[in-house]
């Protein structure tokens, strides 16, 4: 009886920070618009068996069909209807999506725009992934159906209608976010729509929703939603399981509310996580690896279980919402795998991995001009995300994911799971390492000489396969080895001028 009570209560505190993965799955990978067909293949041949916990898709809902410019990817972040119907594919091909990655144990979150409708001046017509028919002028969306009643237009108290300053709560929440059509979400009534598009998904399978746009909305607003939705799908769920939330917050400091308003209802994006730690491994503002000993709280970072920590998002890749030109991304290959490294072998936050797509990136001015460019297509189609001899991706899909250093690292946190921060060591300067418990142990060089040290690891003695340089593969180690003695310490060395300036070994990867 008190056992039970005891899990009860566990269950409860736990709700929807709780990412719902499978047991010992400890990461989610963003397959940044990518098809639903392409999806469903990924977790079987990749995705599970790499340790992968679930995937965040990109918004499933019908969207307005934007031509100029040419098919933006944010042409998805301009809702039309609830109905599951865009270029990743419709309803059936979300089905087989869902149904096939939680058969092999890899959950779906979908990315889930309720802030708003489409643009202001979006017209009226057809044009949409769906063909429903809209008119943004008189607020008609039929296919909801939502109308004029339906919108913040009256409550907004900015002379614009738009969000004029976006540190004031009311006009953040109550005003147009970049013309965007604020649905009135004190309203039952929207709150039902609302609720209903998202259990629909929920009674599919999905695990749990990215709420975009959450800073736009009040979190009583939020509260009231997340109160109406269905437990998850008891054919791949522990009966009352609640969806996993979290919340598109960009807080950097500042203004007039905080992330901390927002923990009520889930867990919230950490945008200060990539920001920061973009800015140490650049080195810039005189930032240091040395002073990463103390990451997470210690820098001012919301709590860890209330914290969804990336390096990159989809907008902050390319300049847009927050964090400036500190984001690493893929385009700083070297960098960005030490960045991901880090991230996945600490133990703060519940981390999101980014996997993009190409684009013809060129500044001007400074900004990107071609930010706007949407995924590989061939006349508007989304193209099949191919996959290469070695692995890698073909078709102008980027799959950071794939990348051995990046995969490695997934599995490497799911093997520390569970493990102390420990063994923290550093040179002062961009020199460091830190174990987790007697599992797992990393090591950085990011300063411009090269390193050799003898380092306490924490682990059992024995060889070890760096998972950086290398793999296990049938026993044997294609990378460097590192070897452990009877007293835990191990000599690293590590050049400045490696492919990889890091090494990262754990207890799976002994031989
Ligand atoms: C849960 O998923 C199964 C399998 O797809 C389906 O048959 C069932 O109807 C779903 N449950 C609910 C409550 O929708
Ligand atoms: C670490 O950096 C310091 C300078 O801060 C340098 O003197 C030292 O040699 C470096 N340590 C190693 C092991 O390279
Ligand atoms: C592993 O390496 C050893 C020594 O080089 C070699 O004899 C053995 O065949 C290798 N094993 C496999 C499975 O490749």
């Amino acid at each position: 009886m008190k056992y039970f009570l005891l899990l009860s209560v566990i269950g409860l505190c736990w709700a929807q920070y709780s990412p719902n993965t499978q047991q010992g799955r400890t990461s989610i990978v963003h397959l940044f618009e990518w098809r639903w067909a392409d999806i469903a293949k990924e977790c079987e041949r990749y995705l599970a068996p790499h340790g992968f916990g679930g995937v965040q898709i990109s918004p499933p809902n019908e969207n307005i069909v934007i031509n100029s410019p040419y098919r933006p990817w944010w042409e998805r972040y301009q809702p039309i209807s609830y109905k599951i119907c865009t270029r990743s594919g419709n309803e059936d091909e979300f089905r087989d999506m869902v149904t096939r990655c939680n058969n092999v144990g890899v959950r779906i979150y979908v990315d889930a725009v309720i802030n708003h409708m489409c643009g202001e001046g979006a017209g009226s017509g057809t044009g949409s992934t769906c063909g429903s028919y809209f008119n943004a002028q008189n607020r008609e969306f039929p296919a909801v159906p939502y109308s004029g009643w339906d919108f913040n237009d009256g409550k907004c108290k900015s002379g614009s209608g738009g969000i004029e300053n976006y540190r004031d709560a009311a006009q953040a929440k109550d005003c147009r976010l970049v013309g965007l059509l604020d649905l009135a979400l004190g309203k039952d009534y929207v709150r039902s729509k609302i609720a209903d598009y998202m259990n629909h998904l929920i009674d599919i399978g999905v695990a749990g929703f990215r709420l975009d746009a959450s800073k736009h909305m009040w979190p009583g607003d939020i509260k009231a939603i997340v109160d109406k939705l269905h437990n998850l799908n008891i054919s791949w769920f522990p009966e009352g399981s609640r969806p996993f939330i979290y919340q598109e917050v960009i807080d950097l400091g500042g203004d007039e509310f905080t992330t901390s308003e927002y923990f009520g209802t889930g867990r919230v994006t950490e945008f200060k996580y990539g920001t920061k730690l973009g800015t140490v491994i650049r080195k810039w503002n005189g930032e240091k690896m040395a002073y990463l000993k103390n990451w997470g709280k210690g820098w001012g970072f919301i709590p860890s279980d209330r914290a969804l920590v990336f390096i990159d998002n989809h907008d902050n890749q390319r300049g847009h919402g927050a964090g400036g030109a500190s984001i690493l991304t893929f385009w700083d290959a070297r960098l960005y795998k030490m960045a991901v490294g880090f991230m996945l072998a600490h133990p703060y936050g519940f981390p999101r991995v980014m996997s993009s797509y190409h684009w013809p990136r060129y500044f001007e001015n400074g900004k990107d001009v071609n930010d706007w460019i949407g995924p590989p297509n061939n006349n508007g189609i989304i193209k099949e995300v191919t996959i290469n001899e070695d692995t890698t991706c073909g078709n102008g899909w980027v799959c950071e994911h794939r990348w051995r250093q990046i995969r490695n690292m997934v599995i490497f946190r799911n093997v520390v799971d569970g493990q102390p921060f420990t063994n923290w060591w550093d040179n002062g300067s961009n020199q460091v390492a830190f174990g987790r418990g007697n599992r797992g142990f990393i090591v950085f060089n990011n300063d411009d000489w090269s390193m050799s040290s003898t380092l306490q690891t924490g682990l059992p003695a024995g060889t070890y396969c760096d998972v950086i340089s290398g793999d296990k593969v049938h026993g044997n180690c294609t990378g460097i080895e590192i070897s452990v003695s009877d007293d835990g310490n191990a000599q690293f060395s590590i050049s400045n001028s490696a492919e990889d300036p890091f090494i990262a070994i754990h207890a799976e990867s002994r031989l």
